[in-house]
């Protein structure tokens, strides 16, 4: 079963303050890891949001095109240096086309888990795959699923405590489903900020079928964007699939 689904839904919540949701990201190492494995390029991201990891990506001279469901985070990226030149779609990346062949589809921030259904997500490692030329390279970062997190199907977690911000996080869980509905509670001198989502999650080994299902084998497998090695305590994985060379 899926929840209900709206691809512009997470924009419209947080675009005017996502940049400021992220200091902690590691993006500067994300940003590195994705020209490596892209090589010469081109690269295309799904999710690309307001250009965190694309608008860098691109400085360093590869071409980047996205995808993404809302226009309130598009326009965020337009509005910055370099951002009206980047080819974006505006649509669900486990459907949408982008004209051209690309080394590395990247998928980052746990965004798989955006979408609603195993089927949906098995659309988009298909999609993925349908991008990239022979050898080329699909990279998805997500969190590792914790059900003893919760106690009794919820979780109330402390994120962020500044004398400027206080980020707190209330989760429910359906394991039946592997559905987990979050808000986060965003705290500032402007007032405070309720920033719903909702995550169809799945643990690495699943994602590793859906690359199968997908014509893709996973090529690595690790704990973080530094390449920490993917043990028994991880709590995320960044993972790159491949397509065969040919
Ligand atoms: C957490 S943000 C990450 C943005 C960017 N990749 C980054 O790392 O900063 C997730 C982005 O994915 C987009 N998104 C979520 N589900 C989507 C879908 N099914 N199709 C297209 N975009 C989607 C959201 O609009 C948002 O811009």
């Amino acid at each position: 079963m899926a929840f209900p689904f709206d691809p512009s839904a997470y924009g419209r919540s947080i675009a005017d303050i996502y940049d400021g949701t992220v200091d902690d990201l590691p993006t500067e190492a994300t940003v590195e890891q994705l020209h490596l494995l892209a090589g010469d390029g081109p690269v295309l991201e799904f999710g690309i949001g307001t250009g965190r990891l694309a608008l860098p990506l691109a400085a360093r001279g590869v071409t980047v095109a996205g995808v993404d469901g809302s226009p309130d985070m598009v326009k965020v990226l337009r509005s910055k240096p370099g951002g009206e030149r980047l080819q974006v779609v505006v649509g669900d990346f486990a459907t949408t086309r982008v004209d051209g062949e690309f080394s590395l589809v990247a998928l980052t921030t746990n965004t798989i888990f955006a979408l609603p259904s195993q089927d949906a997500q098995v659309r988009c490692f298909r999609n993925a795959a349908a991008h990239l030329r022979p050898g080329g390279r699909f990279v998805v970062e997500a969190w590792v699923p914790d059900p003893a997190a919760f106690y009794r199907g919820s979780a109330l977690r402390l994120l962020a405590l500044g004398e400027d911000v206080v980020v707190a996080e209330a989760a429910r869980i359906s394991p039946a489903e592997q559905h987990m509905t979050t808000t986060k509670v965003r705290l500032t001198a402007q007032g405070v900020r309720l920033l719903p989502a909702n995550h169809r999650y799945a643990w690495p080994a699943e994602l590793d079928l859906m690359a199968r299902l997908a014509g893709m084998e996973r090529e690595h497998r690790w704990a973080d964007w530094h390449r920490a090695p993917f043990g028994d305590d991880s709590r995320a994985h960044v993972t790159v699939y491949r397509l065969p060379p040919d």
